[in-house]
């Protein structure tokens, strides 16, 4: 495994490939890689000759006051997983490399409407900053296809809608998310979470689930089935953000003609900020 931190190597190897007319598949992560991310990996390989991961944590989609220092970095172990995932490149580049002006005076891309609803309304400039640092890796990699986790549904709307207009030529390949056994979807943030609270992180996904069941169940009555899962996160010591059904296509919120939905929700624990989602066809 080539591992490249400067934008000029990078460039030239996959400048190398491209000569030999071999695809490339691209994952971009913020490191402290767990299964999912090994799963975003195999899936990649199944699907291009080359692989290509980063491992960047990007300032730019921090706000202030944010865990952007806390955020957990290990580059030692995040290279060995990916030797061990038989990855072709990991990029690792410095923020200075990628932001030499500095991180607040860059060129942004901004991706209006899907960007301000739900974690955007939460973590303003949030999304501007995961979409301009896409932007950035899409042209410095240049892939056929990069592969993004369900977990981060919103980001992968976004994506899908930057990618649409400005008419990137990469594909973009939705990955399901990957679950502990408790159904925590695994998550680098995980890191921050005491074993207990682990376990009651679970509930998350079980108030999701609970959630659609009564959906499928027949139960139409949206607010109120938003309003009762709030209830129970905060009877078991979350902080919920929101807890909101939504249309899958565009996150719109969803309306009695909509068939197919999805879940979303973002609630902390403590210090530490979960998301999840859960889609569902009803009938
Ligand atoms: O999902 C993430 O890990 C990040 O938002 C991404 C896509 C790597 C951009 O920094």
């Amino acid at each position: 495994m080539l591992i490249i931190e400067s934008i000029s190597d990078l460039r030239q190897a996959v400048r190398e490939w491209r000569s030999k007319d071999l695809s490339v598949a691209f994952v971009p992560t913020m490191g402290n890689l767990h299964a999912g991310h090994v799963h975003l990996v195999r899936e990649a390989k199944q699907l291009a000759d080359k692989v290509v991961v980063s491992v960047f944590v990007n300032p730019t989609q921090f706000s202030p006051g944010e865990d952007f220092d806390a955020y957990p970095r290990t580059p030692a172990e995040d290279a060995e997983k990916l030797r061990s995932a038989a990855v072709d490149l990991l990029f690792m580049p410095s923020v200075v490399e990628l932001y030499p002006t500095g991180s607040g005076v860059t060129t942004f891309v901004e991706v209006p409407g899907l960007s301000d609803e739900l974690c955007g309304r939460f973590r303003p400039g949030h999304f501007r900053g995961v979409a301009t640092i896409v932007s950035k890796l899409f042209n410095l990699v240049q892939p056929d296809i990069a592969l993004f986790g369900e977990k981060d549904y919103q980001q992968l709307l976004i994506i899908r809608r930057m990618v649409a207009d400005l008419d990137f030529p990469v594909r973009i390949r939705a990955v399901p998310t990957v679950r502990e056994p408790s159904g925590l979807a695994m998550s680098s943030r995980n890191a921050y979470l005491t074993s207990e609270q682990k376990e009651q992180a679970a509930i998350l996904y079980r108030c999701l689930c609970l959630a659609a069941e009564a959906i499928c169940r027949g139960d139409s009555d949206f607010d109120r089935i938003e309003r009762q899962q709030i209830e129970t996160l905060q009877a078991a010591g979350f902080r919920p953000d929101y807890f909101s059904i939504r249309r899958e296509s565009d996150l719109v919120p969803a309306g009695q003609d909509d068939s197919h939905l999805v879940i979303l929700a973002a609630a902390w624990l403590g210090k530490t900020r979960l998301i999840d989602n859960v889609r569902l066809t009803r009938s």
